[in-house]
């Protein structure tokens, strides 16, 4: 990563990550965009210095103002648990945001779950699609799998960052963290060269929150730039017997980024 990025979009800005990571993103000095599909509820929710681009990113035709003119993009949108909404909201959302992008090049930080890695677990592995594809797009990027939203006492603040994704069990013993911190952390990485190809999962422990982030970023094995999977993963997904949704998603992304650097 070569320089700090200055005007970021954040996609799912509205939501419960959302409206901290424009809160953060602003306070280090960015200029903030946000993706939204109801302005009225956007300009409620929002500061006024945002910049507002009315869109919904499961209709590509509604994107391309978003992403012109950007350097950073902050993935924070979810839906549900169902394999469906996940797939054509979280993932395919994902994907069109890459493809409008077409190959030009911007800092990612994509927040997706704890657990991601959970064999047989189908909406999971929509989630650990779209990481899929932001490895495949070149970019730089750090990856933020979160422990459960909120469930951690108010002085559990040390931020801690595991790989491998271990802890499956589907509940919060696999791990807490403020929703503040979540947004701390994807805002942080945008500007940290260690936290580039970075895919962590993140929770907290008991004591103080630390004010740089940089140690416990470098402490992580970086993602191969020649493999679709974290580092320290063991999932099994042979790209060919994904589904053919993926493998084209895979394909337009992997000709956008090649078009790009000719
Ligand atoms: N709860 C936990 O403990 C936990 C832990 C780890 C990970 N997660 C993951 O976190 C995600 C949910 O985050 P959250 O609680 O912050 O959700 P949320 O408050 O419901 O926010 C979701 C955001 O995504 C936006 N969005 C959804 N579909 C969209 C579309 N088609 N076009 C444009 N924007 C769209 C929503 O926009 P609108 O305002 O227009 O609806 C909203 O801004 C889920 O994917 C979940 O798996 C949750």
């Amino acid at each position: 990563m070569s320089h700090r990025p200055t005007t970021v979009l954040i996609v799912g800005a509205t939501g419960s990550i959302g409206q901290h990571a424009v809160a953060e993103a602003l306070r280090q000095g960015y200029t903030v965009r946000a993706l939204v599909r109801d302005q009225k509820r956007a300009a409620r929710l929002l500061p006024e210095n945002v910049g507002l681009v009315i869109g919904d990113l499961t209709r590509p035709e509604t994107i391309g103002p978003a992403v012109e003119g950007i350097d950073a993009i902050v993935f924070t949108h979810g839906t549900t648990t169902s394999e469906r909404d996940v797939r054509d909201n979280d993932y395919t959302g994902l994907a069109n945001i890459l493809k409008a992008m077409a190959g030009r090049r911007v800092r990612i930080a994509l927040m997706t779950a704890i657990g991601t890695t959970r064999p047989g677990v189908a909406y999971a592995q929509w989630k650990l699609r779209s990481e899929r594809l932001v490895r495949a797009s070149g970019n730089p990027f750090t990856i933020v799998r979160p422990g459960w939203f909120d469930y951690n006492q108010p002085e559990q603040r040390k931020i801690v960052m595991l790989q491998g994704d271990r802890r499956q069990s589907g509940s919060p013993a696999d791990g807490v963290i403020a929703r503040d911190q979540i947004a701390r952390v994807l805002i942080d990485s945008l500007r940290l060269e260690a936290a580039d190809h970075k895919t962590l999962e993140l929770v907290a422990d008991h004591g103080p929150e630390q004010e740089d982030l940089t140690i416990i970023f470098s402490s992580l094995t970086p993602d191969s730039a020649d493999s679709l999977d974290a580092a320290e993963d063991t999932v099994n997904l042979p790209t060919d017997s994904e589904p053919e949704m993926f493998r084209d998603d895979l394909a337009a992304i992997a000709a956008g980024t090649l078009k790009a650097s000719e």
